[in-house]
């Protein structure tokens, strides 16, 4: 069963940059992108910077308005995007979103444990004084860091003792999915298999479904159940992640790790921005096998293998 699924998401920016915004100017961020989670899973969004990774996970979350599309939850028995007020506020606290960069997401002035009950404070969850503090007491434990250290600041915590505090705010309202968007980018390696075995962890005990954003092809392969390969707004193939490398088709898949292969693990690339509304394919202008069809032709998204689906003529 799905725990949340994606269908034709789209989102398009103003280019607020004022000589543009006369002309009507857009940024196509994310352009009819699908693809769905199971309960349980570990979803994988990788590609260079600026491909709608951060953006598509932000719909999902609601924190964005998505321009069209659907977000059905729950096996497909909650549509997202129709929430009313009560129904969006439940539906927050079913789907997270942990920061990239927690010494910005983490308000200095406030301690560990009014960081972790803040949302809590104003849902008609709020358990009572006492209760929350058991809560964050609990949580503290689970991700590692110690209970006594609730009424100390974001300050006082290392980089990676700061993502901690951020994935338990995530878990305490007991979340089914929890986006982690790019959250192991800014560590260190070491830190980063910290995190990831804490994220392993919890997912582990509690169930979770995770949607995993990273640029880090090598991290997202063994951590990942499928991935989703994005490519300046839309999604150019998906498969499961342990075949992925093995059997890529789409040429955008293969270009990112021939560069892994050439200079580490991440992609340090950033595509060009969208920002005309396009008709063929969005790799051409990139594509070694590019042909005429591929600029007039937008493809399809279509399955090649079980599980395995590309957006590419001639995959
Ligand atoms: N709030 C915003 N306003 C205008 N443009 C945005 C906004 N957020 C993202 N964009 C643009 O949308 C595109 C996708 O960005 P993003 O989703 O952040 O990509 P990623 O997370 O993959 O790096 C980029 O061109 C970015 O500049
Ligand atoms: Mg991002």
């Amino acid at each position: 069963m799905n725990a949340i699924e994606a269908i034709g998401l789209k989102k398009r920016f103003n280019l607020e940059a004022g000589f543009f915004a006369r002309f009507g100017k857009f940024v196509y961020a994310v352009n009819d992108v699908s693809f769905a989670i199971a309960r349980g899973e570990t979803y994988g969004l990788v590609g260079e910077s600026g491909c709608g990774k951060t953006t598509t996970a932000r719909l999902l979350v609601r924190m964005y308005e998505a321009d069209s599309g659907r977000i059905l939850f729950d096996g497909g028995k909650t549509d997202a995007r129709a929430l009313d007020r009560s129904g969006l506020r439940a539906y927050r606290e079913k789907v997270k979103y942990v920061f990239q960069d927690p010494s910005r997401s983490l308000n200095p002035r406030m301690s560990v444990y009014e960081i972790l009950t803040a949302a809590m404070r104003w849902s008609p969850s709020w358990p009572g004084k006492r209760a929350a503090r058991e809560r964050a007491a609990a949580i503290m434990e689970e991700v590692g860091l110690s209970a006594g250290d609730l009424d100390r600041r974001p300050a006082d915590f290392s980089g990676g003792q700061r993502q901690r505090i951020s994935i338990a705010r995530g878990l305490i309202m007991n979340p089914e999915v929890l986006v982690c968007d790019e959250v192991v980018s800014a560590l260190d390696v070491s830190i980063q298999g910290q995190i990831l075995n804490l994220l392993l962890d919890v997912r582990e005990r509690r169930g979770l479904s995770l949607l995993f954003i990273a640029h880090d092809l090598k991290v997202s392969g063994w951590f990942c159940d499928r991935i989703g390969v994005m490519y300046r707004g839309e999604m150019m193939e998906e498969a499961p992640a342990r075949d992925l490398y093995r059997e890529a088709r789409h040429p955008y898949t293969k270009l990112l790790y021939a560069s892994v292969a050439a200079d580490g693990s991440s992609i340090q690339g950033e595509v060009a921005r969208a920002d005309s509304e396009l008709s063929g394919c969005a790799f051409a202008g990139r594509c070694p096998l590019a042909e005429g069809r591929c600029r007039a032709e937008r493809p399809e998204y279509r399955e090649v293998s079980p599980g395995h689906r590309v957006r590419c003529h001639f995959a």
